[in-house]
């Protein structure tokens, strides 16, 4: 396996940032570019249903102004799914969405509603857009998108990185095996595998190291640490950190 491994960041907390205060800036669009000259080899943005960060307008911007692929995260909705087919962007990777949540705090339940999902998708697929689905690392979701179709799936690393963080590393050790068994099976149904959520450069090498991973999603951490060393130097460092790890 494999070529190099992708980093796709996450823009969203730029328009976070924004929208605390109803101004026209921070610019997520011009993050997204700075991003890209950095090294960003794409850009993530998730359209939420309430429309906390990104708005539709940085949709529209990030599908005509990037020179990266676009990796529209999106709910399963009928809305989004207009909004994908408008822009068709590179991917589209479909994610669980409840309103009061912080952030994304699951995997998708693919197994549940597979036949809907396999309908869902298929317009996304037809169109051009690479239907990549968030997922715990668990063997029933991932053979569920397999079923329905999907190109791609995302392992959800949350609770390995919210592991790491409360210190309990026995636990962290064992979802990091989980990780690591489920890209290998993933891969070995031939889909392609992405990992992401809460990676931090505490957390990204192990994951980073495993050769089934193509692409790693991140950005809340990356737009923190730009308040401190500049968005350049935070994508830098994390690509540094990503090589060697698959060294
Ligand atoms: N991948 C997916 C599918 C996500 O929903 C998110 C969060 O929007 C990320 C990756 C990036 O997570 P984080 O912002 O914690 O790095």
């Amino acid at each position: 396996m494999t070529g190099k491994l992708r980093l796709g960041v996450n823009i969203d907390h730029v328009a976070t940032v924004r929208n605390a205060r109803g101004s026209a800036y921070p610019d997520p669009v011009r993050a997204a570019k700075l991003a890209e000259e950095a090294g960003a080899d794409g850009i993530t943005a998730h359209l939420r249903e309430d429309r906390r960060h990104i708005g539709d307008r940085d949709i529209e911007r990030l599908a005509e102004e990037l020179s990266v692929p676009l990796n529209f995260e999106m709910a399963a909705t009928d809305e989004m799914q207009a909004i994908a087919l408008k822009h068709k962007p590179h991917a589209v990777c479909i994610v669980p969405e409840k309103r009061q949540e912080v952030t994304t705090e699951g995997g998708l339940e693919v197994a549940k509603q597979e036949n809907r999902l396999a309908h869902f998708i298929a317009p996304l697929a037809d169109a051009g857009c690479r239907v990549s689905i968030f997922i715990a690392a668990d063997r029933a979701q991932i053979e569920a998108a397999n079923r329905i179709g999907a190109a791609v799936v995302e392992l959800h690393t949350g609770a390995y990185c919210d592991f790491h963080a409360e210190e309990k590393f026995d636990e962290r050790d064992a979802e990091l095996e989980r990780l690591r068994d489920m890209a290998a099976f993933a891969h070995s149904l031939g889909l392609e595998v992405h990992a992401g959520h809460g990676l931090t450069y505490d957390t990204v090498k192990p994951v980073a190291a495993f050769p089934e991973i193509m692409e790693l999603n991140i950005g809340h951490f990356l737009i923190g640490e730009a308040i401190f060393r500049g968005l350049p130097d935070s994508i830098t460092e994390m690509r540094r950190l990503m090589d060697e790890a698959r060294a």
